[in-house]
């Protein structure tokens, strides 16, 4: 399959501004990702392209980028997903994700989405002894299919970097921040729910979502990211989780 690629390359060091490479493959085959693609050109064309990664099998989330205008991990996308039906040819274009600071090529600063992640405390908070006779706080099925889906998140910022809002302002916490305190708050065994609700209720906070959905498109393991929002909307507006 030919490969025709473009990708956004800034190296801060000796460039203006941002500029496209374009490098053409021909020999690749339809199973090989992105990421793959972005390696051939790395090891075989030109060194200098920066990127970042490590596990290649979607677990890790450090190769969120923007394919063809939509946010992925680059591990996870075939070339052969972005090809018309039956051709044996397919453009690929790839940018850094939006909305955080460019380092070099396709890696951005990610300090500022983890100060948002941080901010809402996503880390359990019970200082109450541990049950006499057990060493786990036990919970029901019901009270811990409340936050499972919230607990698959890979903090790769696929979302937060796909929504408008934090686009325009960089200061709103974001959906990733909103997922990783919803982990906490629904947890029936957590008692800072009150906390993080507080937090997410200030002005740059969880009212800054427009519900665009977005973030929920973008999401490379499938959370209901806008659902586990609205679930913190509600639960601030009735005080009840
Ligand atoms: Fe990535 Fe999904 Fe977590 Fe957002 S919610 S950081 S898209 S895994
Ligand atoms: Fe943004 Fe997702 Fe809300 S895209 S506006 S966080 S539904
Ligand atoms: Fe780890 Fe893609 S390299 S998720």
């Amino acid at each position: 399959m030919l490969v025709e690629l473009r990708i956004r390359r800034y190296n801060p060091e000796q460039d203006k501004k941002a500029w496209w490479g374009e490098y053409t493959l021909d020999d690749v085959n339809p199973n090989e990702s992105v990421l793959d693609v972005l390696h051939r050109v790395k090891w075989t064309i030109d060194g200098t392209l920066t990127l970042r990664r490590s596990c290649a099998h979607g677990v890790c989330g450090s190769d969120a980028m923007r394919i063809n205008g939509a946010n992925a991990l680059a591990c996870k996308v075939l070339v052969s997903r972005l090809a018309k039906e039956n051709s044996e040819s397919v453009q690929v274009q790839v940018e850094p994700i939006l909305g955080l600071p460019v380092v070099k090529d396709l890696v951005v600063n990610m300090e500022p989405f983890f100060d948002h992640y941080r901010s809402v405390k996503p880390y359990f908070v019970n200082d109450d002894p541990l049950p006499e006779n057990g060493r786990e706080r036990l919970q029901t099925q019901e009270d811990r299919i409340k936050f499972d889906d919230t607990t698959k998140c890979i903090l790769c910022a696929a979302c937060t970097t796909s929504c408008p809002s934090f686009w325009a302002n960089g200061r709103y916490v974001g959906p990733a921040a909103i997922i990783n305190a919803h982990r906490f708050i629904f947890d029936s065994r957590d008692e800072a729910y009150e906390e993080r609700l507080e937090i997410l209720g200030q002005p740059y906070g969880v009212w800054r979502c427009r519900t665009i959905f977005n973030c929920t498109s973008a999401c490379p393991r499938d959370i209901q990211v806008t659902k586990a929002i609205a679930d913190v909307k509600h639960a601030l507006s009735t005080g009840q989780v």
